[in-house]
């Protein structure tokens, strides 16, 4: 049996990683429609061996599709997925904009899969630090029971999309050409700097992102008084998030029995030899399907407390990928 996706935002970064892992993973697929803004609408693409006709999004085109995964913007997902939901679709959204809806569940199929089947026609896919840091902190909670984390991001530009992308490349080379740098999509240059802000500032002095990261591992984990708190920072890689992770947990821990929990644990590898030099890094982690966890040790400030790094490719796990293996998930 095959499916009928649509993609919106199939023009972006996510977007056309969607179109990639679809036709990798063998996704069953029907048919494929790909949408985008009146900008691109009626350009011709060729996607997974067809030439397909880019779409305009609008609430009545995703009548007789299955599943809709949408990578555009939040404004767009809240005004569109209820439409692709009502059509009868299931929308799967990367935006923000159902996250924290008690009625939409928040998934990352490893940890929390049973939660995609109550959905109602929308299923949100974490922040894409969120999905990553989860990964490692998921399987040494299910060992020794989470109390609190303390995490800092060093995301990369594909986070920002694929404008964010350029960007970067464009400043490396403005640099080593000698030429005045550009500066569109983030407020200072990117290259060869690290900015402490991600999304907006709030009243509190944190950033969005770095509450969507407090929140969203509450809901994804079912902990809602984990201690949590965070630091996102802009770095001028161009695919993968790491995230370092200090945390405290219920019960007594030691660095071997960590090293097994996440050498188990679906989804991860275990990259841990700092003797060797070996750790996982973002370089290694792009365009791969699990995440890294590696540099795991005692915290020295918690009784029970590891420290750690983790490692995983913002555009799969931390949206496109984990967006499809929702699919797969209910697909199973
Ligand atoms: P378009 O290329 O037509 O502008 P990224 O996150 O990499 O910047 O990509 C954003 C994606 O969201 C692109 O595919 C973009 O399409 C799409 N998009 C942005 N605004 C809209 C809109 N109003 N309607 C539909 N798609 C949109």
């Amino acid at each position: 049996m095959g499916y009928k996706v649509g993609i919106v935002g199939a023009t972006g970064a996510v977007g056309q990683e969607f179109i990639k892992l679809l036709g990798e993973r063998e996704f069953p697929l029907s048919e494929l429609k790909l949408f985008a803004s009146a900008r691109s609408a009626g350009k011709q693409v060729e996607a997974l061996g067809q030439t397909i006709t880019i779409e305009e999004a609008t609430e009545t085109c995703f009548e007789g599709l299955d599943f809709v995964l949408f990578s555009a913007n939040g404004d767009l997902s809240k005004k569109l997925c209820p439409a692709a939901a009502k059509a009868g679709a299931v929308a799967i959204d990367n935006s923000s904009a159902f996250r924290m809806d008690p009625e939409v569940p928040l998934v990352v199929p490893e940890i929390n899969g049973e939660a995609a089947r109550a959905h109602k026609g929308i299923i949100a896919n974490p922040n894409c630090s969120t999905a990553i840091s989860l990964m490692g902190a998921y399987p040494l909670h299910k060992k020794f029971g989470l109390k609190r984390m303390i995490a800092s991001t060093y995301q990369a530009v594909s986070g920002s999309g694929a404008e964010a992308m350029q960007e970067l490349e464009d400043q490396v080379k403005a640099w080593s050409a000698g030429e005045p740098i550009e500066k569109n999509v983030y407020p200072h240059q990117i290259a060869f700097n690290a900015l402490p802000h991600v999304d907006v500032f709030l009243e509190n002095g944190y950033t969005k992102e770095e509450m969507k990261l407090v929140n969203e591992s509450r809901k994804i984990m079912a902990l809602p008084d984990l201690v949590a708190s965070c630091t996102c920072v802009r770095v001028p890689v161009m695919r993968s998030h790491s995230i370092s992770i200090n945390a405290e947990f219920e019960r007594p821990v030691s660095v071997e029995e960590a090293r097994a929990a996440i050498a188990e644990a679906q989804g991860v590898d275990l990259v841990d030899d700092p003797e060797n030099k070996v750790y996982p890094m973002p370089l290694d982690f792009a365009g791969k399907v699990n995440c890294g966890v590696g540099r795991i040790r005692k915290d020295l400030g918690y009784e029970n407390g590891l420290a750690f790094w983790v490692v995983g490719d913002q555009l799969w796990k931390g949206a496109a990928l984990n967006a499809i293996q929702i699919a797969e998930y209910l697909i199973k």
